[in-house]
């Protein structure tokens, strides 16, 4: 048996003997003492052979990087000026006295220190080399204590871990559902959870009163840096409680996380409203490290001769807004291009500024490509609403609302990186007041959040105008990202039919899918609501890793593939006939 992992040995271990297991890191050979490197989960330790030991210096002189090895030896103090500072063991070094070789290795596809210069897709291949990497060890550990920290908190405050089926019907969540053929009923399919959402209000029915799940999700929708196909929550559900308790339970366990794992003591979470986050970042995630905000400019522009910007200053869908950044005047035009480029991906068709130089001097004192379509007047009531000073460039944005938000939101976070202008490392809060719908653009209405979420008003005011109703949700921000997010629910079933007519659910189509649920709520079903965190978002954020793909084992690439295993894969005909299944085209044909 091992008597102590590698990493954990220093100068209190000095004269004992110890039994030590694993892979060699580097060996090098010095005129007849041979170094080797070991390295095991917990960290490296040197191990050093000399011929003394003959047999085991010749077997010490064969082995090779990646080599399993079990060493036994005596740890002594290194000598002055051989000490290493950089590493957590370089006090100290062990004496070998006899190596066994438990297993050869072939030179691995990349040197674990050089894993920046492999592309990811090679680093995902052979995963189980890239998981020895020290960083990658101490992202999947630091995972394992946020889980082991939330079960804690969770469990002290009287909630139970409830499993819920795998294989299920659709949740709608608003991704595509992943598919599972029935064999047993031909034609007919399982649905993955898209989140375990229907089954905890279901338990919420039964009287478990609270209850917790560090659940698997599965989406099949399109990816990004922060979304994989297959996901972890945080899913929680509780009866009696009002949002404000939920919000305030949630955040308490998250706070105390961020203490006792990384002695961060966070901020009481601000609350803003959808609206406001919105007006004031463009985004319902808005990024609050970052001082720069949208200012709306609409009135002043109605009258500019410039139609690229009265034309959504005049019309009710539009939006026209300015965008301070202190300091900005010293961008060059290259990097002002560059910027425009960015956000024509939001559908942004250009990128009006004007640079302040003299603030004093008027007009003259600026530099801008749009100056020429604004009189005296426009241009001081807009310096003047802005507060400019020398130094500043203002961006502008014009175009329909969502175009808008979405394009100078995303402009402001940039600049707000490239320009290092984090006034804190971590701003939190909680985004409320979200509508109930939006317009999908074709006249139906999707729900914000899902479709068992509690309206702020009544039944009928939801009917006269659901454009307007407000939910009782709320969703957590970190720095920008959507960390967790959850609602009241309707208990009430003929609420619940309400909102599914609104989305166009006719009522024998809503039997069809939420049956269950339906009925469910008729026989005593409490007022109850939750919500459920991203595990990979939050070892994200709190690991500093740039993708959820970093902190999680075994991720899929960005087309939802694992290239290690080859999933998805092609199965036999056999098997697609006892499913009674068809294939339309071949894998691969076009
Ligand atoms: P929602 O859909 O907002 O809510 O999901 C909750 C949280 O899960 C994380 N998340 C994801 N993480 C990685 N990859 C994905 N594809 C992905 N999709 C979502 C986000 C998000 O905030 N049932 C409701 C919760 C509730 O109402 O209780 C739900 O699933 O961090
Ligand atoms: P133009 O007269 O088309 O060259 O545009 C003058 C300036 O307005 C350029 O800097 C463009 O990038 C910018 N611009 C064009 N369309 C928009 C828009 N929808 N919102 C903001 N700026 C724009």
């Amino acid at each position: 048996m091992r008597t102590q992992y590698c990493g954990a040995l220093d100068t209190s271990y000095i004269d004992q003997t110890v039994t030590l297991y694993g892979w060699i890191h580097r060996r090098r050979d010095h005129g007849g003492v041979i170094f080797l490197d070991l390295r095991d989960r917990e960290g490296i330790v040197q191990v050093v052979f000399d011929p003394d030991t003959e047999e085991h210096f010749q077997r010490a002189d064969r082995v090779r990087g990646e080599y399993v090895i079990r060493v036994v030896g005596r740890v002594r103090a290194r000598t002055e000026g051989t000490i290493n500072p950089e590493m957590v063991t370089g006090e100290i070094e062990v004496l070998g006295k006899e190596l066994e070789v438990l297993n050869q290795a072939e030179t691995p596809p990349f040197q674990l220190d050089e894993h920046t210069e492999v592309g990811e897709e090679v680093r995902l291949r052979y995963r189980y080399v890239d998981l020895r990497r020290p960083e990658m060890i101490s992202k999947l550990r630091l995972r394992s204590r946020i889980t082991s920290e939330i079960r804690h908190f969770l469990d002290e405050n009287g909630f139970l871990d409830i499993e819920t089926p795998i294989l299920t019907r659709e949740t709608p969540e608003g991704a595509r559902d992943y598919l599972v053929p029935s064999r047993t009923h031909g034609g007919k399919f399982f649905a993955l959870p898209q989140s375990p959402q229907l089954f905890k209000q279901l338990l919420m029915v039964s009287g478990m009163d609270r209850y917790y799940q560090i659940a698997r999700c599965f989406r099949d929708e399109d990816l990004r840096a922060d979304r994989q196909p297959e996901f972890t929550q945080i899913d929680i559900e509780a009866s009696f409680l009002s949002n404000d308790q939920i919000m305030s339970i949630t955040e308490n366990m998250i706070r105390q996380l961020f203490q006792n794992v990384l002695d961060v003591e966070l901020p009481p979470l601000p609350r803003m409203t959808y609206h406001e986050a919105m007006s004031r970042y463009g985004s319902d995630r808005p990024d609050l490290r970052i001082p720069l905000e949208l200012v709306d400019i609409d009135d002043l522009m109605r009258q500019v001769e410039f139609k690229v910007f009265n034309g959504p200053a005049n019309d009710p869908k539009g939006r026209v807004v300015a965008l301070k950044v202190s300091g900005g005047a010293k961008l060059s035009r290259k990097e002002i291009d560059d910027y425009t480029k960015y956000i024509s991906i939001y559908g942004a068709r250009g990128l009006a500024w004007i640079k302040v130089n003299d603030i004093a001097a008027g007009a003259e004192g600026l530099q801008s490509p749009i100056l020429k379509f604004m009189n005296e007047q426009v241009i001081e009531q807009l310096m003047q609403r802005l507060n400019a000073e020398d130094g500043d460039i203002i961006f502008f944005g014009a175009d329909k609302e969502k175009i808008v938000n979405e394009a100078i939101g995303a402009l402001r976070v940039k600049v707000g990186e490239d320009l290092n202008l984090f006034t804190c490392q971590w701003a939190p809060l909680w985004v409320v007041d979200f509508p109930m719908f939006e317009d999908d653009g074709k006249g139906n209405w999707t729900p914000l959040h899902h479709p068992f979420t509690s309206p702020s008003c009544s039944a009928e005011e939801l009917r006269d105008n659901p454009g307007e109703a407000l939910s009782i949700a709320y969703d957590m921000v970190l720095n920008g990202t959507e960390l967790g997010g959850g609602s009241i629910r309707i208990h009430d079933q003929a609420l619940q039919n309400t909102v599914f007519r609104i989305l166009g659910i006719d009522e024998d189509r809503a039997r069809e899918k939420f049956g269950f649920l339906l009925d469910a709520l008729k026989f005593g079903c409490p007022p109850h609501g939750g919500l459920a965190f991203g595990l990979d978002r939050l070892v994200m954020l709190m690991t500093g890793a740039d993708s959820i793909r970093e902190v999680i084992a075994f991720p899929k690439t960005q087309s939802a593939h694992c290239v290690m295993t080859d999933a998805p894969g092609i199965v036999t005909q056999q098997h697609l006939r006892e499913l009674n299944i068809n294939l339309r085209k071949q894998p691969g044909e076009a």
